[in-house]
């Protein structure tokens, strides 16, 4: 049965959930504390899935309370349950919640919120690579786009959009401004797809105090990881996302689909950057290898830590509440007739435009053994749209 503690002082809280949650969670098994003390002692002996705590308690407020989760049982699933007005209490927890929503909550955002935390479970079966990506709370970025970032936010006189272009360039900080923007906490109705969008959206305020104040971005540090082989995967990131966009403008796609398809190149390979960044030595020497043999990377990362990048990168934006249709691209980039959904849309952009961007032009070659899927092609009738898309790449490698 699934395990779910919400923790909140407000002493109608447990009858007001029960009443909303009882009737449509039959095989939930909901637990309450209302101080952050009673919490930590009903977890020693509960085995609970997923946390959903308020910020403002007396006796210990939901930062460290959340904090102590963290470190004690990773891989518990944790949202913050707030008041919407107050913004401060979320710009305390952006490091530790998976997730937001805003008081009073909406039973139904509630649930999708924690079945999907459940249903991602089974995407990355892998419990040690689970526990490590839900205590992750950001990326670090590039060095160089960092500096341009924390430059243009110190001078009072930059466009806002300025700020989205450099922000829409880097994995690490569009992962993360997504995940607050798409959360429930900001009750939009439409999930924002684009990082230029998000940082309207929040607001240079808000984004200058997520960089400047709370430091949630960084440059990562040279010394342990391989640069070459973060700036070769930004690169090749940002050609995915650059050419998923063509293809989906050119298939016609709606708007927002464009925007996704532009968001799921960008983000595919995220797992590999998951990966250098927590196993730098180990995941270099791998990527290394299935170059100089010219391997598919999958059956590599599958051989050696059970999982591969497809599953760990999707598990993390899925975690992190980013939409359905980005995390379905991102865990079916490689084999997309894998996926249940039956339209070409951003996963049928990123498939094409990943195996175009990978391949190298002076050889001709594969580099990363990523194969397009006629198959996949065939399913659409689309197989005779590939001149046209050969020739997007080629204008976009020029
Ligand atoms: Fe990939
Ligand atoms: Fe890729």
């Amino acid at each position: 049965m699934r395990k779910i503690l919400f923790v909140d002082d407000e002493p109608n809280l447990p009858q007001e959930l029960s009443r909303i949650l009882g009737a449509i969670c039959n095989d939930w098994d909901i637990k309450y504390s209302n101080n952050g003390p009673d919490a930590l002692d009903l977890l020693e002996s509960e085995n609970v899935d997923v946390i959903v705590s308020e910020m403002r308690m007396s006796a210990m407020d939901g930062k460290e309370l959340l904090t102590q989760v963290r470190e004690k049982y990773p891989e518990m699933v944790r949202i913050v349950l707030s008041a919407f007005s107050d913004h401060k209490a979320i710009m305390r927890t952006v490091r530790l919640a998976h997730q937001y929503i805003s008081k009073p909550c909406d039973a139904e955002i509630l649930k999708t919120m924690i079945e999907r935390a459940f249903v991602l479970k089974t995407l990355l079966k892998n419990q040690k690579l689970r526990r490590l990506i839900s205590r992750m709370e950001a990326f670090p970025g590039l060095p160089a786009t960092y500096a341009r970032i924390t430059e243009l936010l110190h001078d009072p006189e930059t466009p806002i959009q300025s700020v989205g272009k450099v922000i829409a360039e880097d994995i690490g900080m569009t992962v993360k401004i997504l995940q607050l923007v798409n959360s429930a906490y900001y009750g939009i109705a439409r999930r924002v797809a684009g990082p230029e969008e998000a940082v309207v959206f929040l607001g240079l305020d808000t984004i200058r105090a997520l960089v400047l104040t709370i430091g949630l971005f960084s440059g990562f540090e040279e010394s342990g990881i391989p640069k070459a082989m973060v700036e070769d995967i930004y690169r090749h990131s940002l050609k995915t996302g650059t050419l998923a966009k063509a293809i989906a403008t050119k298939e016609n796609m709606h708007k927002d689909q464009v925007e996704e398809a532009f968001m799921a190149g960008l983000l595919h390979d995220l797992g590999k950057l998951v990966m250098v960044h927590n196993m730098p030595d180990h995941y270099g020497q791998l990527l290394q290898a299935t170059l100089d043999k010219n391997l598919p990377i999958q059956d590599t990362e599958m051989e050696i830590f059970g999982a591969t990048h497809e599953q760990i990168g999707a598990y993390l934006i899925g975690l992190w509440g980013l939409p359905d249709s980005i995390v379905e691209a991102v865990a079916f980039h490689h084999f997309p007739c894998q996926c249940p959904t039956a339209v070409f849309d951003a996963l049928g952009a990123v498939h094409v435009a990943d195996a175009m961007a990978h391949v190298n032009p002076q050889s001709g070659g594969d580099t990363h053994g990523h194969r397009l899927s006629m198959e996949y092609l065939e399913r659409f009738g689309l197989t005779d749209h590939l001149d046209g898309w050969i020739d997007l790449a080629l204008e976009s490698h020029e």
